[in-house]
């Protein structure tokens, strides 16, 4: 019949303009495919442009960033240490009376920055005080006084001088505590402890650092 025939060739050239397209372009059913999957991508991408605060990636467990406020607040200043001869000595007590400003922060790090070259900052047992003793012992065994005169260059301060310096280095001038709701988070068996390398009397100045989001 003609008609069927009609639509035969019909059928017969648009098949045969298609096997040309796709003869010219094989990569287009691939192309056509993953449109969708690109529009999908253009909008959660735009999306995340669009607010600022999407950019920032929060990892399972952390609080969700619509509840965070994140304006921050510095706070620095800066107190004595107890005057004390050679010896390691536990100051969390005098660090959390000294910096009642700790409360103010509902999660923060607080900063303590030792200015000097022969003493030291540092966390460790708030318990046994022998620790402490044994700390300073093991010390004196690393950077021994030089009794001899063969170790050191540097003697212009006193024989307990040098030994001082290479502690301080070892031991390092800062610590860094967390603070959660108002006080350090520190371990239950942690203490901050201030080790005074010099044989006589000093008083250490601090430089208290806090940043955190205030309660
Ligand atoms: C935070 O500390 C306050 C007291 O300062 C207490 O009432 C509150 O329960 C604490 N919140 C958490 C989550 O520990």
């Amino acid at each position: 019949m003609p008609t069927t025939s009609l639509v035969d060739s019909k059928y017969f050239t648009v098949t045969c303009v298609l096997i040309l397209i796709l003869g010219l372009f094989p990569g287009l059913p691939q192309f056509l495919l993953g449109l969708p999957l690109c529009a999908l991508k253009l909008a959660f991408s735009t999306r995340q442009f669009s607010s600022p605060s999407n950019i920032v990636t929060c990892p399972t467990g952390c609080a969700p960033l619509d509840s965070v406020d994140m304006s921050s607040s510095w706070f620095q200043k800066t107190f004595t240490l107890p005057s004390k001869s050679r010896g390691s000595y536990l100051i969390t007590d005098h660090v959390e009376s000294s910096l009642p400003e700790i409360k103010d922060y509902k999660v923060g790090i607080l900063n303590l920055f030792v200015q000097h070259t022969s003493c030291a900052l540092s966390l460790n047992e708030n318990w046994d005080s022998d620790v402490r003793e044994d700390m300073s012992d093991a010390l004196d065994r690393i950077a021994p006084e030089d009794r001899k005169g063969n170790l050191y260059r540097h003697s212009a301060e006193g024989l307990d001088d040098m030994p001082a310096h290479i502690k301080s280095a070892l031991i390092g001038a800062s610590v860094t505590i967390p603070i959660t709701n108002g006080t350090l988070n520190i371990g239950t068996w942690q203490g901050i402890w201030y080790l005074e390398f010099r044989a006589s009397k000093h008083t250490r100045k601090v430089v208290a650092t806090i940043q955190g989001e205030k309660r």
